[in-house]
């Protein structure tokens, strides 16, 4: 076995700092499946063989990096990692920091000489954000059956590519793609660090924090339909403009949600069809992402949405349908390894976060928690997105205490 010398998070970090730039939009855009995502991949898969871990691709293009037990078993393995995918123009941080973490635990954790008495795995989900395809956790949803793999393998791309044809490109066979009940039942715990997307750490004094749960959430996908026509020869008092309705839809949601206390609604992407400077658009879909830990009141928020858009639509001569994309019900993470995390981190802040995981996905199926590194910006899905080299060490050091507490390596 080749084992490399321990490597921090933040030389890993820099290895792919270049990968999937983005200039345009500033940070970084790395969609499942491009040419960056790829070589993210091949750099995690170069990462996990160069300290031998034993590194497949299964069915459903979910990467596996096995440190295996002695006794050669898998059953009630340890799995931390996150994605390498990104939204467009999102930080470094989201995804790959899990990642790079969960490698150099397994550095430290060697380093001090141990070796697991259960199997740890280091896995990668694909399409975590949906930015392609969107649906988000699009890997674990398909791994537990969470999302049919049908639907899945028809979802299509902004250029008309459907996740079937992308996957085949990458080298699945979307034939054996699908829910796998053997490879669920192999594993022990999903344990997931991911850099805090939110203000909590940041006066706290602590480095890391303990997940509590994730915020329900989803996406709908609002589509107003008029008459497209042409810029110039149209009196306005002859159009029945899609994106006007939409438009003054936009206006209104911040007033919608905020009679909801917590509750927090965004539109992010506009697609109107066909999408010229001189043409009236004739379709534009307006995606929706609503999240309230109440299930309930997100269904409020969502109706209320819901109506105000056919009112907006009438009343330009419009019509809006209005269909569910994902719905993710608010997760409490399992409360018995939460509180074996309490106790190895006696330090660490509890806190709940309002952004999705494939952690949330996996958790209704195994015991399943999460680390928040600090990000001094609060900022995140954006280029500001940060974390001080110190706070990644100082994770990737209680991701390994967390994994040996866990194994008892
Ligand atoms: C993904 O990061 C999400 O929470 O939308
Ligand atoms: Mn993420
Ligand atoms: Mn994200
Ligand atoms: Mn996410």
């Amino acid at each position: 076995m080749t084992v490399t010398s321990r490597k921090s998070v933040t030389s890993l970090m820099s290895a792919i700092a270049e990968t999937g730039r983005d200039p345009a939009r500033g940070g970084y855009s790395r969609p499942v499946y491009s040419t960056a995502e790829l070589d993210l991949r091949s750099w995690f898969i170069a990462e996990a063989s160069a300290r031998g871990l034993d590194v497949e691709t299964d069915r459903n293009g979910i990467i596996w990096a096995w440190w295996d037990a002695p006794s050669g078993d898998r059953t009630g393995a340890i799995v931390t990692g996150s994605h390498l995918d990104s939204v467009p123009g999102g930080g470094a941080f989201d995804g790959p920091l899990g990642v790079a973490s969960a490698l150099a635990a397994v550095d430290a954790l060697r380093a001090q000489g141990r070796r697991p008495e259960r199997a740890i795995a280091i896995a990668v989900f694909p399409e975590e954000e949906g930015s392609r395809f969107g649906i988000a956790c699009l890997g674990s949803r398909i791994l537990t059956g969470a999302m049919p793999v049908e639907r899945a393998l028809a979802l299509k791309d902004d250029d008309g590519t459907t996740f079937a044809e992308l996957s085949a490109k990458a080298g699945l066979d979307p034939a054996h793609m699908g829910a796998d009940r053997e490879r669920l039942g192999q594993l022990g715990a999903f344990i997931e660090l991911h850099v805090e997307q939110g203000r909590g750490l940041i006066d706290l004094g602590q480095p890391v924090a303990i997940g509590s749960s994730i915020l329900g959430h989803g996406r709908w996908r609002l589509s107003f339909t008029g008459q497209g026509n042409h810029a110039g020869t149209t009196l306005m008092r002859d159009r029945r403009d899609p994106l006007v309705a939409a438009g003054a839809l936009i206006g209104q949601i911040p007033g919608i949600a905020s009679r909801f206390d917590g509750a927090r609604a965004t539109v992010g992407r506009l697609q109107p069809v066909p999408g010229g400077t001189n043409v009236i658009a004739s379709r534009v879909d307006v995606w929706l992402d609503v999240r309230h830990p109440d299930d309930d009141v997100t269904a409020q928020v969502v109706a209320e949405i819901s109506t105000r858009a056919e009112l907006l639509a009438f009343e330009q001569g419009c019509t809006v349908t209005v269909r569910e994309e994902s719905l993710s019900p608010t997760v409490s993470f399992d409360s018995d390894l939460r509180r074996r995390l309490e106790v190895a981190l006696p330090d660490a802040p509890v806190l709940d976060t309002g952004a999705g995981h494939d952690a949330g996905i996996l958790a209704a199926h195994i015991p399943t928690a999460m680390l928040f590194v600090r990000n001094p910006t609060g900022v995140s899905h954006a280029q500001e997105e940060h974390v001080e080299d110190a706070d990644a060490e100082a994770g990737a050091l209680v991701l390994a205490d967390v994994l040996m507490s866990e194994l008892g390596v």
